[in-house]
């Protein structure tokens, strides 16, 4: 057994892997896969819709917001936000909490004059209080990453802020109940909770619809998208229909409250474990840690890459931390059984007793 701890591409549902293979060389007679039909026709048609009624289900988004399923990754929205948003001589707010924060902060550095930093954690371990932000007045938006991939930082609240706030969800999306009426954007790369990268999807109120500056990238203007399905060119269809798939079975587990609970669970008997060693550590203030990447270190460094190597040969795979920061990380995404994380617990307290 092979438990994959990978911050993303991350691992799927294992019935979504197995009805993707079954389906793969001929869709629903067919005689043709999903990646081999046309995107206009009514069999992409309908998983797409389906895929979008789903996750409206799922996260409950009210009538007055539009969904896209776009290209570029999150990455793409980083610079797709101040073009959608705001004129040249704009102004945006970035509260940062972490790495990816900090990425879109120098993206949307390049398309507005005005681009402050309203808050930063330093270092990444916590979320600064609301009452020590810097807004500006008239500011476009608000940017935050509600859950900081690499540093494993979370907002435990959506703040109160006058502009609308944009939320980076990449992380967490579908693992916890998220308010979408509470934000005018929330945006998830789709490679952690929902399905293969490359795909966006992007969850916009319409009343921000039409605010883009001429020089937006078609495909990346989400009124044009908005109106043309998510369809002005040829869409990421596998990812679109793998996310479809992946959306059902959140519904059949019980949707979003129950992942959460699931998600709540495992996080927290991981982060007792690694609190309880005194041989693991995470920095993280325990208000603010996330509840789907969980990073940690050994006492002496030197030793880390004896874990994470151990650890693979014992099935428990991509424990690596990220490149920018070291040590280890555990990413606990929805697809992650309660079994992995209990197993990677047992490891951690052998390699303890033998290493300690
Ligand atoms: C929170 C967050 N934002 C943005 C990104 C970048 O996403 P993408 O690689 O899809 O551009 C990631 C990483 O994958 C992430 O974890």
């Amino acid at each position: 057994m092979i438990y994959n701890f990978s911050a993303g591409p991350a691992a799927l549902p294992a019935p979504v892997l197995r009805q993707a293979a079954e389906e793969l060389p001929d869709w629903h007679g067919t005689g043709m896969s999903v990646m081999e039909m046309s995107h206009r026709g009514r069999d992409f048609i309908g998983i797409a819709e389906s895929a979008e009624a789903s996750l409206r289900d799922l996260m409950d988004v009210p009538d007055d917001y539009r969904v896209l399923f776009l290209q570029g990754g999150a990455t793409g929205q980083f610079a797709a936000i101040p073009m959608n948003l705001a004129q040249a001589d704009g102004a945006a707010d970035y509260v940062i909490t972490g790495m990816w924060g900090k990425r879109a902060h120098g993206e949307g550095s390049k398309y507005l004059d005005r681009v402050n930093v309203a808050a930063i954690a330093s270092p990444s371990t916590y979320v600064p209080p609301e009452t020590h932000w810097q807004l500006t007045p008239d500011a476009d938006y608000v940017h935050i990453t509600l859950n900081e991939t690499i540093q494993g930082v979370r907002f435990d609240h959506v703040p109160s802020v006058a502009a609308p706030i944009v939320a980076d969800v990449s992380s967490m999306i579908l693992s916890e109940p998220i308010n979408v009426s509470d934000f005018g954007v929330l945006y998830a790369g789709a490679q952690k909770n929902i399905g293969p990268s490359g795909l966006v999807v992007v969850i916009v109120r319409e009343d921000l619809l039409g605010r883009a500056r001429a020089s937006t990238p078609q495909v990346w203007n989400w009124l044009e998208n908005a109106k043309s399905g998510s369809m002005i060119n040829t869409p990421p269809t596998f990812g679109w229909y793998i996310a479809g798939l992946v959306f059902r079975w959140v519904a059949d587990q019980g949707g979003v409250p129950a992942m959460a609970e699931t998600n709540r669970r495992k996080a927290a008997k991981l982060y007792d474990a690694i609190d309880q060693s005194g041989f693991y550590a995470n920095p993280v203030a325990p208000a603010s840690r996330s509840l789907m990447n969980v990073p940690f270190t050994v006492a002496q460094p030197d030793l880390e890459s004896v874990f994470v190597a151990e650890a693979r040969s014992a099935g428990l795979v991509n424990l690596e931390g990220h490149r920018a920061v070291g040590g280890m990380r555990a990413s606990i995404y929805n697809a992650m059984p309660e079994a992995g994380v209990d197993a990677l617990i047992d490891f951690m307290k052998e390699f303890e007793s033998r290493h300690g």
